[in-house]
């Protein structure tokens, strides 16, 4: 099965957020390739949009197949009195996956890597599948993660994605348990996408910008059905 998640980062008004929605569903609906896929477990959608529309998405999902809703990240922190924060205990009811170590959280919040494993840790503890960004292979893989998602700094954001076969290589260079997932992410566009996501090696994506328009989303899934 293929991931194809989109990280909306800090974009979206809530009536953008709406709309979007509105876009996805009635696009879904009336595209037998994406049922089809959707049916027969080839692909899932996972939308990680900014907390606030949170609630609103997974209602929106609710009764969907293999449509999902993840936050981009987790508190460090159990409920507490910890002003600001979101504990993976408060979103429980609401997500699937979590988003965690994004570089972007490493480089605005200097988030450590006892930080990240502490997040994985919290986010399991209350039912929710953390997803793992890693830079490189010097970032280390917390033992209990499942999904690790490769997401090169300079491929992110820049429109200038890895080759392929530099992500398969990075991916053999890390040496991962059978069981784990493995996920690409840095500029992916459906213009791109086609040669990961017919790639058994690679999992799924992690997509930022393209995420933003569901038509451009959705396009991206196609690649991941076989049509046999
Ligand atoms: P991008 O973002 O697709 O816009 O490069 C990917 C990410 O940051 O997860």
């Amino acid at each position: 099965m293929k991931y194809i998640i989109g990280n909306w980062k800090a974009y979206k008004t809530f009536s953008e957020a709406q709309d979007w929605m509105k876009s996805f569903i009635s696009i879904i609906k009336k595209r037998a390739d994406i049922q089809k896929g959707l049916e027969e477990k080839q692909i899932c959608f996972i939308m990680c949009p900014p907390y606030h529309y949170l609630s609103f998405l997974s209602e929106q999902v609710k009764g969907m197949d293999q449509v999902f809703i993840g936050s981009q990240d987790v508190s460090v922190h159990d409920p507490g009195k910890y002003t600001g924060e979101m504990p993976a205990a408060l979103m429980k009811d609401m997500i699937s996956y979590a988003i965690i170590g994004h570089s972007e959280r490493r480089s605005l919040r200097n988030e450590t890597d006892e930080e990240i494993e502490t997040k994985v840790s919290h986010t399991y503890a209350q039912g929710i599948e953390p997803i793992v960004c890693i830079r490189g292979a010097d970032d280390p893989i917390p033992d209990e993660a499942g999904i690790v998602a490769y997401e090169p700094v300079e491929a992110i954001g820049t429109g200038s994605n890895m080759a392929c076969r530099d992500v398969i290589d990075m991916k053999e260079n890390l040496s991962l348990p059978p069981h784990m997932t493995f996920l690409y992410g840095g500029s992916v566009t459906r213009d791109n996408c086609e040669e990961y996501l017919s790639s058994p090696q690679i999992d799924g994506l992690l997509i930022g910008s393209a995420s933003l328009d569901p038509e451009h989303f959705i396009d991206i899934a196609a690649y991941g059905i076989t049509t046999t």
